[in-house]
């Protein structure tokens, strides 16, 4: 039986006798688990924690400035926003392959957070956003249990030569507890409640190589898709699109198709939707979203969206597709 007013407090109480008087330090991605992991330490702690979003630019459409008006403008905590975005893209230059594009964006990650993190000398801890899934899969990882299809950068990584003591406050909770804990927290419920979002981000949503146009371009189709799913309400059970999948996003596909425009030819990009219904993400359908949902959300991409003339809607489950598609 699990008390929120009760566990807030003790997970206070825990924070600021494990700490002390040291200084923290954060990564920040804007995902359920770090944010919750800041908003609970900086409720225990206030200015000991220093917050390092490291923003790689492939975030979605204005997600670095959702970040900092939600951490630093509204929470009033000391978040360093760092905009790697230029120096990602540098490295991404004339790489296709899904996994070596992950490779770099781990690997850019991790060098750019121990940068920030070494100019906070002073700090004595890293916090992290571990939930209890993770450290199972973890430990199943080291003990070769769980075979990686896919190289998630989400866990662990940050090298042991930072010198910090781990501060890992949910290590013991499982997702719904971290959402509710988020919200009693004061967390926007729309950000708690977010589907999932990989840490290579847009790196892997852009077919084959990764550049800034094409990242411009899936962006705004995204958003586009994600605003018409939370939009539109199912009126069997009352809810929204957004809340009744697992999963939904745009995914960029570097190939041109024709098409007419006006009196105009059109040789443009296409963009897939993907939406999945799943509860463990290691299976997943894809969802029977309304055809008048679809008819809105393409319409709107190929008439807002100048660079893209076609929209798919990916009906393929997992497996043997990939939630993801790559
Ligand atoms: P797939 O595509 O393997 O995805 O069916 C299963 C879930 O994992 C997420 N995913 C990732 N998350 N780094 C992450 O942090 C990654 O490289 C990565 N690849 C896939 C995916 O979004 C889905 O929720």
């Amino acid at each position: 039986d699990w008390n929120m007013p009760d566990y807030v407090s003790e997970a206070i109480e825990r924070i600021r006798t494990q700490v002390g008087r040291d200084q923290v330090i954060l990564g920040l991605s804007g995902g359920v688990d770090s944010s919750v992991a800041a908003a609970l330490i900086h409720k225990a702690i206030g200015d000991q924690l220093t917050c390092v979003f490291v923003d790689h630019g492939l975030l979605r459409l204005n997600e670095a400035q959702q970040v900092m008006t939600t951490f630093a403008d509204h929470f009033g905590m000391k978040v360093i926003h760092v905009d790697a975005s230029a120096q990602f893209m540098g490295k991404l230059v004339g790489v296709a392959d899904p996994e070596a594009k992950r490779k770099i964006i781990g690997k850019e990650f991790v060098e750019v957070f121990q940068v920030e993190a070494g100019k906070l000398s002073h700090a004595r801890w890293l916090a992290q956003g571990t939930i209890y899934p993770d450290v199972i899969e973890s430990a199943g990882a080291k003990t070769g249990k769980a075979a990686a299809i896919k190289s998630h950068h989400n866990v662990g990584g940050l090298p042991d030569t930072l010198n910090l003591k781990l501060l890992e406050p949910l290590r013991e909770l499982f997702k719904d507890e971290v959402r509710k804990l988020g919200v009693a927290l004061g967390l926007p419920p729309a950000m708690v409640y977010r589907h999932p979002f990989p840490g290579p981000g847009l790196g892997v949503r852009i077919l084959g190589e990764v550049k800034h146009e094409y990242a411009e371009l899936l962006r705004r189709a995204d958003a586009i898709f994600i605003e018409e799913l939370r939009k539109t309400v199912d009126p069997v059970s009352g809810k929204n699109w957004y809340d009744l999948t697992s999963q939904a996003f745009a995914v960029f596909l570097p190939v041109k198709s024709v098409g007419v425009m006006g009196d105009g030819r059109t040789y443009d990009y296409v963009v897939a939707l993907r939406a999945v219904q799943t509860s463990d993400f290691m299976t997943a359908d894809w969802a029977e979203l309304p055809y008048s949902l679809l008819k809105k959300v393409s319409g709107r991409i190929i008439n807002e969206v100048r660079g893209i003339n076609r929209v798919t809607y990916d009906v393929s489950s997992k497996p043997p597709a990939t939630i993801e598609w790559e």
